[in-house]
């Protein structure tokens, strides 16, 4: 039995599914979160697009299970637009889903971690936010950042065994990449990526995985393109 907790973001659906079947699997306990309702008792239904949540979210995990070792940030939404058709509220209810929170939780996540000597931060950006990628600003903007603040955590945090990673996939097979390409251009998407393929979300789950494991101790501050090959050359 593995006796650390972790608190994931959005745990019901996509990739977030795929981290917490395997974790549980491995014997992790996991507290979980989205929009969706669930009577799991391990399981805070909320709206993360309202920064004020992060707190309510964070004390709900801690008090369920004594204490946050591991932290994945990982609900996110993709916006798809050009930038001339901005809207301020979508772009603030991305920038704080996507970013906001994810600095938040980290905020309170650290200080048990730095008393236990001890922890894991795994943050789930995109190769939009490494590489870049066009009529996604706003999504490639937020990406960018939560590398920026996965890198500084990093360095912050390495004195006390705690590690921060960022993995950024390329197209992975979920709902928000059906909801952002129709039929054609999935097909189009698919003949570009130098693998011939989308990655599965087990593929992230399972980087995740070792991750958190005491083999990864030495391994911090990187962003991880888990990609198919997409953001291979740019
Ligand atoms: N799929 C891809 O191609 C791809 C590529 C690169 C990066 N990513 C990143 O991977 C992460 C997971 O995406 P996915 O592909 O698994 O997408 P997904 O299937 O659409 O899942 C998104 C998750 O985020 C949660 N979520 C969305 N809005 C939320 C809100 N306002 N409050 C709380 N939770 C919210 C959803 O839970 P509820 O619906 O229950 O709220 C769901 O669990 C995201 O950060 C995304 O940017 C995905």
């Amino acid at each position: 039995m593995n006796t650390k907790n972790v608190l994931l973001t959005g745990s019901k659906k996509g990739i977030g599914l795929a981290i917490y079947s395997e974790l549980k699997h491995r014997g992790y306990r996991v507290f979980g979160c989205g929009r969706s309702k669930s009577d799991d008792s391990d399981y805070l239904s909320i709206d993360l697009g309202d920064p004020k949540n992060a707190k309510t979210l964070y004390d709900c995990a801690k008090e369920a299970m004594g204490s946050v070792d591991i932290l994945i940030n990982n609900a996110g939404i993709y916006m798809y637009s050009p930038i001339e058709n901005t809207k301020p509220q979508e772009l603030l209810n991305l920038i704080n889903l996507n970013f906001v929170t994810p600095q938040l939780l980290c905020s309170y996540a650290v200080s048990d971690m730095k008393k236990n000597l001890w922890g894991r931060i795994i943050n789930i950006g995109s190769i939009s936010g490494s590489v870049g990628e066009a009529y996604a600003s706003a999504y490639s903007a937020a990406k960018a950042g939560l590398l920026g603040l996965t890198k500084s955590l990093a360095l912050e945090l390495a004195p006390y065994n705690i590690t921060v990673n960022q993995i950024n996939p390329g197209w992975v097979d979920t709902n928000l990449a059906q909801d952002a390409l129709n039929d054609e251009e999935k097909k189009e998407t698919i003949d570009i990526i130098p693998q011939k393929r989308f990655i599965e979300p087990y593929e992230i789950a399972k980087l995740c995985s070792y991750l958190v494991s005491d083999d990864a101790k030495g391994l911090t501050g990187q962003g991880i393109n888990l990609c198919a090959g997409l953001s291979c050359g740019a």
